[in-house]
């Protein structure tokens, strides 16, 4: 039975004290039609039953997302995707072998028996068995694989914590599974198979370079397609952005950019005269949230070398401030 929440509440489910408990709500919700929210590595996902296209176009609506913008299927077994593509490239055996369960996902020729909404129409479906044992026990409780795009809504920094999936989603969705704060905090690698070479949709935890290496093959940089059509439409979109305006800057030009009530994000490779908070990957979108709840006028990253070794955190840092009108 499924619990009845009050009015449009959203029920948070406790899996860090009552995993099992939590997972049957929340299993019983999506099998129900109802979505839900729950942990991965990289951040929180926005689920649906991958086989039921009105909930799925619930998930559109929910988030405020574009409609051309597809969805990831997540699986916890990789026997599961044989159902969900065409055939698998010897390529994508061998960044699954590496890199399944993980922060990796590939898009793959997609079979009939996925709905053209998960796909928003493309050939391609994307696929990721998540490194999170809560995230894997849910979709096997579920029964079937679950669609989930990060659980915020449209234009938001990614949420890697259960209360910032309450702070956008709360009254929209069902529930959020809180299993604790999320383990990398960036988004998964986006890879292609559609092409004749491996094509890098998105950077993220697992690098171009590590991947090159156990392809044998540098991966192709999306914006070198020149294709027609965006081969992954999430990413023409604002993107990762608070409501105040995020200021980029290099080691030497912070103090010219820093006013009143600003909060500083600063690689800890550099130590500032000024009290700032440490920057990396995991911690990045929850500090955006913060300074925005916390009344702030702006955030000003300091891009120190160290952050600008990690491509992954860089693009999303750039975008944050690319999009961001301080509205
Ligand atoms: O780490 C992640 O990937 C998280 C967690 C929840 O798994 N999910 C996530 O989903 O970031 P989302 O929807 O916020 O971003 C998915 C990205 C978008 O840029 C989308 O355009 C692209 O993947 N994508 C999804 N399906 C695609 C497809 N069939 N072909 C090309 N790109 C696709
Ligand atoms: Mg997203």
């Amino acid at each position: 039975m499924v619990e009845h929440t009050e009015g449009n509440a959203t029920l948070l489910l406790d899996a860090l004290h009552n995993e099992q408990r939590a997972l049957h709500v929340a299993a019983e919700f999506l099998r129900a039609g109802r979505l839900v929210a729950f942990p991965t590595e990289t951040v929180y996902g926005l689920g649906a039953r991958v086989n039921d296209p009105d909930m799925i176009r619930q998930i559109y609506s929910a988030k405020g997302r574009p409609q051309d913008n597809p969805l990831i299927v997540h699986v916890a077994h990789r026997s599961e995707i044989d159902a969900l593509v065409e055939h698998i490239p010897g390529a994508a055996t061998k960044m699954m072998d590496a890199f399944f369960p993980g922060p990796l996902t590939l898009v793959l020729p997609k079979s009939a028996a996925v709905p053209d909404i998960v796909t928003a129409g493309l050939p391609g479906v994307a696929v990721r068995m998540p490194d999170n044992q809560i995230a894997r026990e849910l979709i096997a409780a579920v029964g079937v694989p679950l669609v989930a795009p990060s659980a915020n809504t449209s234009g938001r920094p990614s949420p890697t914590q259960a209360a910032h999936v309450l702070h956008d989603l709360h009254g929209r969705i069902a529930a959020v599974l809180d299993g604790g704060p999320c383990r990398d905090g960036l988004e998964s690698t986006v890879v292609s198979l559609m092409h004749p070479k491996p094509v890098l949709l998105r950077p993220g935890v697992v690098t171009a370079e590590t991947l090159a290496e156990i392809l044998g093959e540098d991966l192709v940089p999306a914006d070198r397609l020149h294709s027609q059509r965006p081969e992954s439409p999430g990413m023409k979109y604002k993107h990762y952005a608070p409501n105040i305006p995020v200021i980029v800057v290099g080691p030497n030009e912070w103090r010219e950019a820093i006013g009143e009530n600003s909060y500083i994000l600063c690689g800890s490779d550099i130590q500032l005269s000024l009290p700032s908070f440490p920057l990396d990957a995991p911690g990045y979108y929850h500090h955006l949230r913060e300074a925005e709840r916390l009344g702030y006028h702006r955030v000003v990253i300091v891009c120190t070398p160290q952050v600008q070794q990690n491509l992954a955190l860089m693009e999303r840092i750039r975008k944050s401030s690319n999009n961001n009108h301080g509205s």
